[in-house]
């Protein structure tokens, strides 16, 4: 357990690694210009990407990095490319063809700032170059094997075995009734394996044994799943002010959620089963993994 004294300049340290990323967003999409893309793709790009979002799936790179003893500009690339695949599924989740959602970080959703069209390619262009990052940067191509690694990941965690996959399942899932275990499968591949992928992608340039590999990947499937159900947790339970976004989607759509499927109280005995196996496995790494502990205790404590 961490004390409340050092919670406090824990919390510190995720906010300088967001701020970090946001830094390396900025500088990625402002490469963008220079590149000769169109304008009207890089706006939106820079709309989606710089908005106000948590970056919870780059804090968790980072302090998987610091739990494996690498220097943050080791892991810069994957903080960023995790988020830019992140922030494309949002934009791609919102559109009408799918959860049809206004509201994205408290501001207008990308299609409708701009249009459908636009949203859509800018989803695509972000995915894009999440890879060209990881495929550009110069920590990775000093260790080529590390290199693929971490590109395997991301592609894998971002297609039909991961969030597309997921995606299918969520949407045909509000069509009728889902068990537990069908929800835990939703969540787990729309949501839970980019947040292991972004916990794991730094394991590719450390020379981790295979049973610390084995905890680390335990505790960032378990947590990944704990972010969705507290995900849809929320959703039944703040303002939409709150939350940046609709708290009336899921409901409007019949999604099945924890909520929806559980009821609240059970769905918070899930959480906290779930959240004491993702401690445990970190105990196999004492003091080391403190930041990651503190980016957990902020999944389940947040607001929005
Ligand atoms: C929202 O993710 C979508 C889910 C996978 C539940 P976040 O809550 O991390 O959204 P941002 O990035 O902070 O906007
Ligand atoms: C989002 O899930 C998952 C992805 C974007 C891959 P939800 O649809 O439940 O999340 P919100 O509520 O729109 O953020
Ligand atoms: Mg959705
Ligand atoms: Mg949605």
């Amino acid at each position: 357990m961490i004390s409340r004294t050092n919670a406090n300049s824990f919390r510190k340290n995720l906010e300088l690694y967001a701020e970090r990323v946001n830094t390396h967003l900025k500088a990625i999409i402002d490469a963008q210009y220079k590149s000769g893309a169109p304008q009207e793709l890089i706006k939106a790009m820079q709309y989606a990407v710089l908005g106000p979002g948590k970056r919870i799936r780059p804090v968790l790179t980072y302090a998987s990095a610091e739990l494996l003893s690498l220097k943050a500009e080791q892991v810069d690339s994957i903080a960023a490319a995790v988020e830019l695949v992140h922030t494309y599924s949002l934009i791609h989740d919102d559109l009408p063809a799918m959860d049809d959602d206004d509201l994205r970080r408290g501001r207008l959703t990308t299609h409708r700032e701009f249009n459908e069209a636009t949203a859509i390619l800018t989803g695509d262009a972000l995915q894009a170059i999440a890879f060209e990052v990881l495929y550009s940067d110069h920590f990775l191509r000093k260790d080529n094997a590390a290199q693929i690694e971490t590109i395997g990941w991301l592609a894998k965690v971002s297609g039909p075995k991961g969030m597309v996959g997921g995606q299918l399942l969520d949407i045909e899932a509000e069509k009728g009734v889902t068990d537990e275990e069908g929800i835990a499968n939703i969540h787990n591949l729309k949501t839970g394996q980019l947040i292991r992928a972004a916990i794991m992608m730094p394991s590719e340039l450390s020379q981790i044994t295979k049973e610390a590999k084995t905890k680390l990947d335990e505790f960032a499937s378990l947590i990944g799943l704990v972010f969705q159900i507290i995900d849809d947790l929320l959703e039944t339970q703040q303002d939409t002010a709150v939350l940046g976004k609709s708290s009336k989607s899921d409901m409007k759509k019949n999604k099945a959620t924890y909520p929806s499927v559980l009821g609240a109280d059970k769905s918070y005995d899930r959480v906290h089963k779930l959240y004491d196996n993702s401690m445990k496995a970190l105990d196999f790494f004492g003091k080391d993994a403190n930041t990651l502990r503190c980016v957990a205790d902020y999944i389940i404590n947040r607001s929005h």
